[in-house]
């Protein structure tokens, strides 16, 4: 008897997902449980990169630190380069790695820097110095890829290495993005607190380059939404086929805003993948 061949619920298996974590329930038990097996149900290799914006902050402001923004950037000084690293690579990766283990997932924790993962240098931002917020230069793919290939699932914390030794603070989108290329993912998940952009308060199901430009421009999108929105974009104008910003309900269920480099067929398509990926 010819065994039956589970059918790839993803019309785009030909590459590996891409799931960026916010920080914002990151630090919420049910969220998870509820994402780890979420990962764990997934029938193609992930990497995870994920943030902790909110727990940064919260460190920041327990050691008198007063954090500030440029166009949702965190400015970073050498004291806040530390609070980064200790709660990124620390708390919120060990936390996530663990909980991944618990459902099954072989996940390993790794940093940026671990293994010169990324590479970056100072980003220079229009609107003002953001101190040691590095942008990436180089993404070593091929130690992601061996690492797919045993079948582990890396978890990345979102700094980079500098050429001075030192580390940079690397926005945890921007990373997801550069990293989603490097391995020529098939999909980019943002998954944040917000099931979708929101214009006036309506869950967008699509944006287009210019109607996303457009919503930044005239602050309608803002703060840490504009990174996100930017990268999606980015990703699929650099051939990643589909990057969706939704939270964990509306990856369960196919929601989100989604951004594509195809026709009204990739829309379908999206919601067709995320459905049955969820249905399982
Ligand atoms: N038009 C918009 N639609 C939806 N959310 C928006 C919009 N403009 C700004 N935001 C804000 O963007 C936030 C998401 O970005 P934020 O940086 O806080 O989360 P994250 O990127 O998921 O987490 P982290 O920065 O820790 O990785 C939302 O919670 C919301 O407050
Ligand atoms: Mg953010």
């Amino acid at each position: 008897m010819t065994p039956v061949q589970p059918t790839p619920p993803f019309p785009f298996n030909a590459g590996p997902v891409l799931l960026k974590i916010g920080g914002n329930d990151i630090d919420n038990p049910a969220f998870l449980c509820e994402l780890a097996a979420y990962v764990a149900a997934l029938d193609r290799p992930a990497v995870i990169v994920h943030g902790g914006g909110k727990e940064i902050g919260q460190l920041q402001t327990a050691l008198g630190i007063a954090p500030q923004w440029v166009d949702g950037l965190r400015v970073t000084d050498e004291a806040t380069l530390s609070v980064v690293e200790m709660v990124l690579c620390g708390s919120v990766n060990k936390r996530l790695v663990r909980q991944l283990i618990a459902a099954g997932v072989d996940a390993q924790g790794l940093s940026g820097t671990d293994r010169g993962l990324l590479r970056g240098v100072r980003l220079q931002h229009p609107g003002g110095d953001l101190g040691r917020v590095g942008t990436i230069t180089a993404v070593r793919a091929e130690v992601l890829l061996d690492l797919l290939a045993a079948g582990v699932t890396p978890v990345i914390a979102p700094l980079a290495l500098g050429e001075d030794g030192g580390a940079y603070n690397v926005n945890a989108d921007h990373a997801a993005e550069a990293i989603a290329v490097a391995i020529g993912a098939a999909q980019i998940v943002f998954l944040t607190n917000v099931r979708a952009v929101l214009v006036d308060g309506i869950p967008q199901p699509a944006l287009s380059a210019a109607q996303a430009q457009a919503l930044i421009a005239s602050g309608v999108i803002s703060r840490g939404m504009i990174p996100k929105v930017q990268m999606a974009l980015h990703a699929v104008a650099q051939g990643i086929p589909q990057a969706v910003i939704t939270d964990l309900a509306g990856l369960q269920s196919g929601g989100g805003t989604l951004f594509h480099n195809g026709g009204s067929a990739a829309t379908a398509t999206v919601s067709a993948g995320l459905e049955a990926a969820a249905a399982r």
